[in-house]
Parts: structure tokens; sequence; C-alpha cells
């Protein structure tokens, strides 16, 4: 593709259809004195004409512009500008992980507005690192800012790298050491077996040990655990949503690494921006990389129908890139405004898009799935169910020994709608189970699994999966994230580290983030709850030593979840949203 687009670029201007002088890289300085390296098309002509800029981590070269689009925005009457975000590819300064990115955004627009090709109205795009940036630079309000395409992007923080602080250590190698353009990152490591990752202590110094090389950004990450004021940086409050008086279009997917972020902030900017009513969502059956384009593969235009295990209708699929060029020409040309409805969210099962204002939770009732067992629900063997009512006192437990976590199958990308059913045979798993669905119903909005538990150490971790059995007993996983964990540490907050009393009785709520799914009749609703994932999450020591420095050795574990216990209303429940769920459905 990058070659291909090369190539192009090379025919145009041996056929003299575009001249020597359209493409340039120029330094742009930034208010600290620091070049930014950024890249342009220009057209020859002296019309003056709108701009859209991306900031990117992932090196501006690759293919010249997000996705390779420049020539399609060139053809279309735009001017795309790429810019190396500060200490990447060739721009000076170093990388800090957004919290420049607002200052140099609104340099880098204010620059744009005055060339002599400009029109002086700008507009951003990009994905991931380059959708979550635009939002910082929005909260800045540079005047020739007209709208924002945020993609996929990061909420708060902690979201990522370390995922609700049980690190997240095949993204922090994978991101810092590969995909980011940062100094010291490296595809050759010197240890790439995450297995042998486990022995290495600390976790301070496992950059070294993996990739041979000091990773100065991953180490940071790990030097602040909890959210402090370096992480606070990147909280947008309400007072900074309110500046933000421009339109925005965002897409993610129900399995998109980083949909919790985009839906927070539509809902966020949704509520407190002067232009309530000018954000768009959409919600599609998705993932991370093609969530941009509506489902479709950004090379070659087709629908990417196999997702994980799910097959995906037809209807799933929109045009991205065209609905961002209708939406760019409303808001940079005086284009008829698009006819979309603010938020357009596809439900799994029913296959069904939903659309309206806002993010469509009006009529939902708060429902719940409560966590029983006869003899046990150690594994799939076990008689662990979910029922909807509140049972008599019970309890599950099962042993964690950090030494040998549960390993993820890194060949499935089980971020996902994929089988678990290759996991739940294992006597570390607690699996909880429905009756068969006699009446379809949906689940909708957030789900949060609310457990009872008690654990034999002063920190340890718990894991959960969602899952919709179908008829061929396939166990495919829900929800955005490769899993759902907490670190126990962190039951009351993410601003402080709250160690336990062994065996003492606690409780604690795991996010699952939103899901809209439903399951059909003859379906089963399944939760499986285990203590480790790795290295999609480094496995917990259960010392509830420093994360980073803690040097063991581990100490294995046993872990109880209760339920039924009335008596102080605590209880272990999957509470969730739905609108068509009663007593009949099971
Ligand atoms: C790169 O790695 C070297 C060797 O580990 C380290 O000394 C240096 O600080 C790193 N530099 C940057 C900019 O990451
Ligand atoms: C939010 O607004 C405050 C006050 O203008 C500003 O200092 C801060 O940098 C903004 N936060 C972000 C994350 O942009
Ligand atoms: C996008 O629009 C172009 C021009 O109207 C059209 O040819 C193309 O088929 C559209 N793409 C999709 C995926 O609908
Ligand atoms: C669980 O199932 C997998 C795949 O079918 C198999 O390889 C593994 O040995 C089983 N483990 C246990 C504990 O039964
Ligand atoms: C699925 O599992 C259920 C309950 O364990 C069993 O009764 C049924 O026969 C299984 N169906 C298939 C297709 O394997
Ligand atoms: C624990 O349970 C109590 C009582 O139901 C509830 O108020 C509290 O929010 C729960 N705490 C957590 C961390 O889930």
């Amino acid at each position: 593709m990058i070659l291909h687009k090369i190539f192009l670029i090379f025919l145009l201007r041996c056929t003299g259809l575009l001249s020597s002088d359209e493409f340039r890289t120029e330094f742009v300085l930034m208010r600290d004195g620091k070049k930014l390296a950024v890249d342009f098309y220009r057209s020859s002509t002296i019309e003056k004409l709108p701009a859209i800029l991306e900031m990117t981590p992932y090196g501006r070269n690759l293919g010249f512009t997000f996705r390779g689009e420049s020539e399609f925005w060139y053809r279309n009457g735009y001017i795309f500008v790429i810019a190396d975000t500060r200490g990447t590819g060739d721009s000076e300064g170093d990388f800090e992980f957004f919290s420049e990115d607002g200052d140099d955004g609104f340099d880098l627009i204010e620059w744009i507005g005055k060339q002599p090709w400009s029109n002086g109205k700008v507009a951003m795009r990009g994905s991931s690192y380059s959708g979550t940036n635009q939002w910082y630079v929005a909260a800045r309000k540079p005047k020739n800012l007209f709208c924002i395409n945020p993609s996929a992007t990061l909420g708060r923080p902690l979201d990522l790298p370390p995922y609700n602080n049980a690190f997240s250590l095949n993204w922090a190698f994978g991101w810092i050491a590969k995909s980011a353009n940062l100094p010291n990152n490296s595809m050759k490591w010197i240890n790439p077996d995450p297995s042998q990752w486990l022995k290495h202590r600390p976790l301070y110094t496992l950059d070294e040990f993996v990739t041979g090389r000091v990773l100065p950004l991953y180490r940071k990450f790990l030097q602040h655990p909890i959210i402090d004021s370096y992480w606070d940086l990147l909280v947008l409050k309400p007072d900074n949503y309110s500046q933000i008086d421009i339109p925005s279009l965002s897409f993610t997917g129900w399995f998109d690494g980083t949909m919790y972020g985009t839906i927070m902030h539509f809902k966020d900017i949704s509520k407190h921006s002067p232009r309530k009513n000018d954000h768009f969502l959409i919600v599609g059956p998705y993932s991370h990389g093609n969530a941009p384009d509506g489902g479709l593969d950004f090379q070659t235009g087709k629908p990417i129908k196999h997702l994980g295990d799910l097959i995906l209708e037809d209807n799933a699929f929109l045009p991205g890139l065209n609905m961002t060029k209708e939406f760019y020409d409303w808001c940079l040309k005086d284009g008829p405004r698009p006819s979309w409805k603010p938020a357009k969210v596809y439900i799994t099962g029913t296959n069904a898009w939903r659309e309206g204002s806002y993010f469509l939770t009006d009529n939902l009732e708060d429902k719940y799935l409560y966590l029983k067992s006869g003899n046990g629900a150690a594994s799939i063997k076990g008689d662990g169910e979910l029922d909807f009512d509140c049972p008599q006192y019970g309890s599950d437990s099962f042993e964690y020994n950090p030494d040998e976590p549960v390993k993820s199958d890194l060949s499935k990308n089980v971020v996902l709608p994929v089988d678990m059913n290759f996991y739940l045979n294992r006597s570390d798993f607690l699996v909880y189970t429905s009756q068969v669905v006699k009446q379809a119903f949906t689940i909708f909005g957030e789900v949060k699994l609310e457990l009872t538990f008690s654990s034999s150490v002063r920190d340890t971790d718990f894991v959960a999966f969602l899952m919709d059995v179908d008829e061929n007993n396939r166990s495919i996983k829900l929800g955005s994230k490769e899993t759902f964990q907490l670190r126990t540490r962190y039951r009351y907050g993410f601003d402080k580290e709250v160690l336990m009393e062994p065996n003492k009785i606690y409780n604690l709520t795991i996010d699952m983030h939103e899901m809209g799914h439903t399951f059909l009749p003859g379906h089963r609703v399944r939760l499986a709850i285990t203590s480790s994932f790795y290295p999609i999450i480094s496995a917990n020591l259960n010392t509830g030593n420093s994360i980073a420095f803690d040097m063991g050795p581990a100490i294995k574990c046993s872990q109880t979840i209760y339920h039924g216990m009335p008596s102080n209303g605590l209880t272990s429940r999957i509470h969730f949203k739905s609108n068509d769920l009663n007593k009949d459905c099971f």
C-alpha cells in the first residue's frame, strides 16, 4: 500500500499532474522553541483550501498520512498536513504521552492558518493516539479549528497502559517498543518469549530484559501507579469540554480496546459542549483498527466479515471515509449538515442498528444476574449458575499461583469476540452459566461485576470474562477489552492503594464498560472468573509490594467468591441494563 502510494506520486509527478513543489516537508516552530516535522501536499493552483491535520507518533512518513489517505483528500479539495508528535520521528523534544500535544496542536493550527495556501479552516483526523490528542487540542480552542474526528480514543488515564493497573505488559512492550516511533524502539528483542519474562524481577527493569534497551516511557508509567498529578493532567474536566464549541465525529467498536474512552468523550461533550447536538458517535461491531472505516478494510475497502469467531452481517458496515468527508464538507466547506442522529449503535445478536440522541440509554432498567453454585463452580465441569434470584449462602474457591498464571493464547486476538472454551476447563477458572434463553433479551450500556470475596493474601487480581454461549456451545467473549480486571489494592479507586487483611471478606466492582448485545433463544449467558491472564496482564505476585519494584518471591493464594449473604447486603452479581429482560426470558 505504502509503496503503491509512493509509486502513484512518482507517476503523477512524471506525468506533470503534480508539480514537484507540491509535496513539502517543513519544520514548524513551537512556542518553546522546539521544531516539529510536518509533511503536506498542496495544490499548485493559487486557490486557498481547508486543511486536515493529523498528529501521529507512528511516523509521518509511513504512507504519508492517516492510512495513506492524502491523495483522497487532495482530490476532494483538502490539504492533508501530517506532523510527527514531539519526540517522535523527526520532531524535536521529548515524547510525553499526550501532555504536550494540546499546545503543539494549537501552535500547528496557528501556523497552518497563516500559510498562503490555507483558507483558515482546519479540521483534525486520526484514530487511537492521533484520535485522542484531538480532544486536548480542541480543549485549547484554536480559532482556526472547525471540527474534529477523534476515533478509537483513550479516555480515563489508567485505561492504558496500566489498564486498571494490573499492568498490561503485552500492550506496553508492543506499543512503546514497536508501534510508536520513539527513540530506542526496535523490532528485534533480545528476549521475545513472554514465558521468560515471568521470572524477571523487578518489573521496572523488564524493558532491558525484553528489548535490550531502557524504555523511558515504560518506566514512567510504572513510576505512576495511581492517578496522581502526572495522570490528572490528562483528565478533561467539564470546564475543558465546555470550551469545545466545534462539531465532532467519532467511530469506535464493541471490540475496540479504546471503546470506553470514545464513548466517555462523546457522553461528556454531549453534556458540556455549547454545541451539544453537533457531536456524532458510531459504535459498530468493529475492532480498534477498522472502526474509523466503518468496519471496512482501509486498504481494500472490503468489509472485514470475520471478526474473531463472529461472522458479521452485511448491514454492519458503513462507508467510514465517505462519512468523514461528508462531515468535513459540512464544517469546512459549508456543505449540507449530515442527516445522521447523534448516536448510531449496532446491537450484536439481533444485528440491528439503533439511532438516537445522547447514548440511547433512556428507558433502561437496572438488572442483576446472581452467581450461585451447588457443589462448586470451579471449571466448566462445575455447576456454577447465573440466576435472577439472590441465592442461599454459598461460596466457590480456587487457587492462584503467580508462577503459573493462566497463559493467554497470543495466536488469537482476544480483544475480539473469540470462543473462550479453550480456557474454561482449568480448575483456576470459576464458571457460571445461565439457563437456556427462551425469549431474546438485550443488554445495553454499562456492565459491572460486583464481587464479594476473600483472599489469603494482602493484594491480588480478579479477572473476568462475559460470554454468550451459542447453540454449538462456543463461549463467545463479549466486551471491548481482552480482559476485565481489578487489582484488589484499587478496589476503593485508582487514586489510592489499600491492601487487605488476609481472609477477610471484602467487596469490589469490576467495570466491564459498555456492551450492546442480544442473547438469542437457545443461547446462554456465561461468566468466568480467574486471577491472571498473562502476558496480557502482568501476573500479580500477591505480595502487596510496589508493582514496579517487587522482587518477590511470589505467594500462592486461595481466592473465595461468596454468594447470597443477605445479612450484610453483599453478594456477587452482574449488574447491567436492559429494557426487555424479565423472568420469562430463561
Ligand atoms: C536508550 O537506551 C539506552 C541504553 O539502554 C539508555 O541509556 C538511554 O537512556 C535510552 N535513550 C532514550 C532516549 O530512550
Ligand atoms: C483544562 O482547562 C484548564 C484551565 O483552562 C487547563 O489548565 C488544563 O490544561 C485543561 N486540561 C486539559 C487536559 O486540557
Ligand atoms: C464513497 O463514495 C464514492 C464516491 O461517491 C463511491 O464511489 C464509493 O463507492 C463510496 N464508498 C463506499 C464504501 O460506500
Ligand atoms: C482443556 O482443554 C484443552 C483444549 O481442549 C486441553 O488442551 C487441555 O488439556 C484441557 N485441560 C484440562 C485441565 O482439562
Ligand atoms: C451443549 O452443552 C449442553 C449442556 O452442557 C449439552 O446439553 C448440549 O448437548 C451441548 N450441545 C452441543 C451442540 O454440544
Ligand atoms: C460494597 O458493597 C456496598 C454495599 O452494597 C456498596 O455500597 C459499595 O459500593 C460496594 N463497594 C464496592 C467497591 O463495590
